[in-house]
């Protein structure tokens, strides 16, 4: 159980989306500091100087940057506080269908080596204090996948993944672990999706806040999954239970999103 009220909280890909939501969200929990992660610096600054109560700091780095990490958060300790609530959320985009090799490196530095950065560098300090949370931003692509672009869903089977090692490995300890796989988004993220977009026809599209009203009701009753599509877990049970039958349905999703 994650106590967001006076915690240290950082949230990577804060300045956008589903990062600014939570951003919002953990200073409405009156947050005693909230850092607003993100390579982009001025929209950082926006976000982390509107959170309500000055609680916001923006600091600008690449959660895909070993260097970059380490420093962050040796100046987030000193400066701000010991962090109770690391949310490694930053993700991008990637092109259609196979994707080319820089797809494929793009997706797997943001989906898969900025969480292990984040579990070089922030785990060691909340194991030695025995308290933390790691919370890793994957995707329902991350557990069912999706058939619009291969280095998305592969990679965010590793954040699954690596989520799931994290907490199998430290779990017993004080130090929490949570992965978040919403369906769609309306964030600028999904703006740029096409219209025949499987994952736009997977199901509702639902709004950045509730994710993070799910993400608050998790942390608070220390569930690992977090499911702001609740019908996810359903649709996990189904394809574990039947692959062919699954990898059929699938199929007609995409057959049906291109019309
Ligand atoms: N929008 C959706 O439908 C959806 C669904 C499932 C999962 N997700 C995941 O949620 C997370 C947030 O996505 P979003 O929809 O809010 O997208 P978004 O594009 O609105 O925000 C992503 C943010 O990450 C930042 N960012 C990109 N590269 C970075 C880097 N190297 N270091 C630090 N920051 C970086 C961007 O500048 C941006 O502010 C991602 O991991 C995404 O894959 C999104």
């Amino acid at each position: 159980m994650v106590e967001v009220r006076d915690a240290v909280a950082v949230v990577t890909g804060g300045a956008s989306g589903i990062g600014a939501a939570l951003a919002h969200r953990f200073a409405a929990e009156q947050a005693a500091a909230v850092v607003v992660a993100d390579v982009d610096a001025d929209r950082a600054a926006g976000v982390a100087d509107a959170l309500p109560g000055g609680v916001g700091t923006a600091m600008a780095f690449d959660a895909g940057d070993e260097a970059q990490v380490a420093d962050a958060v040796t100046r987030i300790e000193s400066g701000v506080g010991p962090v109770d609530l690391w949310c490694s959320n930053a993700g991008v985009a990637s092109g259609p269908g196979l994707g080319d090799d820089a797809d494929w490196q793009r997706c797997w530095r943001l989906h898969v080596h900025a969480h292990v950065l984040a579990a070089r560098h922030v785990l060691p300090r909340m194991l030695a204090r025995d308290r933390g949370h790691l919370m890793i931003t994957a995707s329902a692509a991350g557990l069912l996948t999706e058939a619009d672009t291969a280095p998305y869903a592969v990679t965010k089977h590793g954040s699954v993944a690596i989520a799931e090692w994290l907490a199998i490995r430290h779990g017993d300890t004080g130090v929490g672990f949570s992965c978040l796989c919403p369906q769609g988004v309306a964030t600028p993220m999904l703006t740029g999706a096409p219209d025949d977009s499987a994952t736009l026809a997977a199901g509702e599209v639902i709004p950045p806040e509730q994710v993070a009203d799910t993400v608050m009701a998790a942390l608070a009753d220390g569930r690992f999954l977090i499911l702001p599509h609740p019908e996810v877990a359903e649709y996990e049970r189904r394809r574990a239970g039947d692959r062919d039958r699954w990898l059929a349905a699938m199929r007609r999703l995409r057959a049906r999103a291109r019309g």
